[in-house]
């Protein structure tokens, strides 16, 4: 029993400190205004495709999004009669974005492992076959996959946007190890990942200038569907469904006033 309360006691203890230095280490991101809060969230198209856009010519060098498959860029235009899923575009240009990648196939009848084009169902590519090589091109450190990141840390969207906002020169008593960078963002402030943004790091294809701020916005928002495609679609059910309880609501009420009324 006294071994016990030992091990919650430690345990307590332990946690708080761990607790106390995780928030001196992390400290709690700016909040941004997302168009995918709150009930009526929905994801701005637009923001959505210059994202993938950052995504795929600054992003996919290092980190893989292997939830995603090209067809998941299609989908709807979030037209009322349309399911809300998919960044918009149409199924012409997911042949396109696919066709434009080759994937590992096979075995053929020989029992070769063959490259051919990509099609809508494959997964979207992986910058590196496995996590050794990707670690091999990284000093070291792994560059995770991203599709659940934004789900997956505390605050993530305010997370994603500010640690890709977040490189600034480190404080004059900080040293900094072999091949880290410093972000202000990022739980101890020494990072592996160089700034992966630079004003006009992208040439927006509908002509959006390309600030830091903006292409961290959009990739963040881009990353936020990643994590959950059917946002959209829950937040819409969800409406429907409160709708439904506040017309039931009215309708029992009207059946107990005409019940009752015969009564009185
Ligand atoms: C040159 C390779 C490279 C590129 C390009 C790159 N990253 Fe990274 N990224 C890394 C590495 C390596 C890590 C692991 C850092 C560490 O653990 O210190 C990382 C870590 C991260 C993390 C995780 C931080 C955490 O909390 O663990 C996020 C989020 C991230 N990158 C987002 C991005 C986004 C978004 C882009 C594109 C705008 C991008 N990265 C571009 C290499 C890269």
């Amino acid at each position: 029993m006294v071994r016990m309360r030992e091990l919650v006691l430690a345990g307590a203890l332990a946690f708080g400190i761990a607790g106390a230095a995780g928030a001196a280490e992390a400290p709690k991101p700016p909040a941004q205004s997302w168009s995918f809060e709150g009930i009526f969230g929905t994801f701005d198209r637009a923001a959505l495709q210059r994202g993938y856009q950052v995504y795929k010519e600054v992003c996919a060098g290092c980190h893989a999004l292997n939830q995603i498959r090209y067809r998941d860029l299609g989908g709807g235009t979030g037209a009322a009669h349309e399911p809300l899923v998919g960044l918009g575009f149409s199924e012409a240009e997911v042949k396109a974005i696919a066709a434009e990648y080759t994937v590992m196939d096979g075995p053929n009848d020989d029992g070769e492992m063959f490259e051919r084009p990509a099609r809508p169902a494959d997964r979207l590519r992986k910058p590196f076959p496995n996590e050794k090589a990707a670690r091999a091109a990284n000093n070291g450190a792994y560059p995770l996959d991203l599709s659940l990141i934004v789900d997956a840390r505390q605050d993530g969207a305010n997370y994603v946007y500010a640690l890709l906002t977040g490189y600034v020169d480190p404080p004059p008593s900080v040293k900094l190890g072999e091949g880290m960078h410093y972000n202000a963002w990022f739980a101890g402030h020494q990072i592996a990942m160089a700034a992966p943004l630079s004003d006009d790091r992208v040439a927006y294809a509908d002509g959006t200038n390309a600030t830091v701020s903006q292409m961290a916005k959009d990739v963040t928002t881009f990353l936020a569907w990643a994590s959950e495609p059917n946002l959209e679609a829950r937040k819409a059910l969800g409406v429907k469904v409160i709708l439904f309880l506040i017309i039931l609501t009215g309708l029992l009420y009207a059946a107990k006033r005409k019940v009752w009324s015969s009564l009185h």
